[in-house]
């Protein structure tokens, strides 16, 4: 079977051939690769141009620099069909790269702000080498008015006899874990331009996906997909919408934890209450998640930038700063819960299940997980943790703590088990062992992932966040 579904993606692609468009992809991050190896699957020529010279040697040997599902298998396909190749040096790119996605890091400055110092190298190094016209596209996240900035920049430094260049926005909605699938299948592709010809040439490029004409390398039986949406604006409205996205997600987090608070302390079911709002078309089902917070490389970061746009452009963000206070006290609550069962922590061993900040990723990077591992560790608790992928980042990061084989050499002789974070093979362990070699049968579940029956069930203590079990368990003065 895959060897027919690769006979028919190189054909798919072939008719595609005619349409090809040269791209060249800065930075070989998350969103850079992963953007590099969908613009290669779909048909493109691509060239991925990363500093980083390990990285491109560590791509180029077929290994892959972080853990992405369905990522490396793209990779390889493409770079085997010569659709997609990695390099080090900028300028041997964009000899035939017309069209360039800037995808670099811009973490945040101490003061929140974003860092757009990688951006505007980025820049510089392309108005000394460029020739001829190119299309310039920000796909990092950025704040509004940077492509204005940009525009500035080459009309400086670049815009000459040899060389010029249009500026676009395009925002990137991929979440870590099913970033491929978001690629492939995205709710909708917004473009920030300012010509027509930049609208066109993105229209090209992203023409497959946008009519969900390509043979589908994630699903086995995709089918016919409606058409995606193209949302073309100026570059502003591009660049904020991607701020503003991140920022409302963040925010309905923030409600729902909020609420499940209120749930514990007056007797009511978080989950429920979630379920049935989140069935008003209004207001939607998704991110309703009670837990112990965001965490991740964008929504903590792209909430302090856009509050820092808001501030510089005189405006009334105090929701936004809301928003953050409340998940920063997450941590604090769900230690406190900890601390509140256990009576004292020091000497205490805590097993821990999970400490990438969401499931199918590697990524550590504000991990709520391991916030709440640092406090514990620094009262003295003996922390022993598994994650399926996230334990060498989490390693580099807090190598004092002991890192275990498996969930249930967590939790042998534990007094207490905590979950944070949602993995499916944790809904998978034989919870009557699990039951049996813990010291103390207690366990916190910061995503709620388990069943609050299956847990009575099997003879454990259990706290979730956000239940009515919890606010009668304070009744009761437990
Ligand atoms: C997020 C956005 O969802 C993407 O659209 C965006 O492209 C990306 O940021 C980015 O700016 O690059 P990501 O950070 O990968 O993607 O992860 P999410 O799935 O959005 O989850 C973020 C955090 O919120 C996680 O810690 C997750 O556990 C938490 N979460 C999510 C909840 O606590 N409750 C929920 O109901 C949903």
């Amino acid at each position: 079977m895959s060897v027919l579904r690769f006979a028919i993606a190189e054909s798919n692609c072939l008719r595609l051939l005619e349409e090809q468009v040269n791209i060249t992809v800065i930075g070989a991050g998350y969103v850079g690769l992963i953007t590099a190896a969908g613009l290669a699957e779909t048909g493109h020529r691509v060239i991925c141009v990363d500093d980083d010279l390990g990285k491109i040697q560590l791509l180029n040997a077929g290994g892959m620099p972080f853990y992405e599902p369905g990522l490396e298998n793209l990779v390889k396909r493409s770079r085997a069909a010569k659709r997609l190749e990695f390099i080090a040096r900028i300028e041997d790119a964009l000899a035939q790269g017309e069209v360039i996605f800037i995808c670099v890091g811009t973490p945040p400055l101490e003061n929140g702000e974003a860092d757009l110092s990688s951006v505007e190298l980025v820049a510089r190094r392309i108005s000394a080498c460029a020739r001829g016209y190119h299309l310039v596209i920000e796909k990092s996240t950025v704040p509004v008015q940077t492509g204005r900035r940009l525009q500035k920049h080459f009309s400086i430094y670049g815009d000459n006899s040899q060389a010029h260049y249009d500026i676009a926005s395009n925002p990137e909605f991929l979440r870590e874990g099913s970033g491929v699938e978001d690629f492939f299948h995205p709710d909708r592709i917004v473009v920030g331009v300012d010509s027509e010809k930049a609208a066109a040439l993105l229209e090209e490029v992203y023409k497959p996906v946008l009519e969900q004409n390509f043979l589908c390398p994630i699903h086995e039986n995709c089918g016919k997909r409606p058409h995606v949406p193209f949302v073309v604006t100026d570059i502003n409205s591009a660049e904020l919408i991607k701020h503003a996205s991140n920022s409302f997600l963040s925010m309905k987090i923030s409600f729902i934890n909020m609420i499940a608070d209120l749930c514990e302390a007056v007797g009511a079911d978080a989950g429920k209450v979630a379920e049935a709002i989140g069935m008003d078309s209004r207001i939607g089902g998704s991110f309703l998640r009670p837990g112990i917070g965001f965490g991740g490389s964008c929504f903590p970061k792209d909430l302090q930038a856009f509050v820092r746009v808001g501030q510089s452009a005189g405006c009334d963000f105090t929701l936004l700063r809301e928003v953050e206070r409340i998940n920063q006290r997450r941590i604090d609550l769900f230690v406190a819960k900890v601390r509140n069962e256990l009576w004292v922590v020091r000497g205490k061993r805590i097993g821990v299940w999970g400490l990438a900040f969401k499931p199918r990723t590697d990524d550590v990077r504000s991990a709520p997980a391991l916030a709440i591992i640092r406090r514990l560790a620094a009262e003295g608790a003996q922390v022993r943790a598994y994650d399926p992928h996230a334990m060498e980042k989490a390693k580099a990061q807090i190598p004092e703590i002991e890192y275990c084989a498996d969930a249930y050499a967590a939790a042998e002789g534990a007094d207490a088990v905590l979950a944070l974070t949602e993995w499916d093979e944790f809904l998978r362990l034989d919870l009557k062992k699990v039951r049996q070699i813990m010291a103390r049968p207690l366990i916190f579940d910061g995503r709620n992932m388990f069943s609050c029956a299956a847990m009575a069930e099997h003879g454990f203590e259990y706290v979730d966040i956000g239940s009515a079990s919890e606010a009668r368990k304070q009744v009761l003065g437990r």
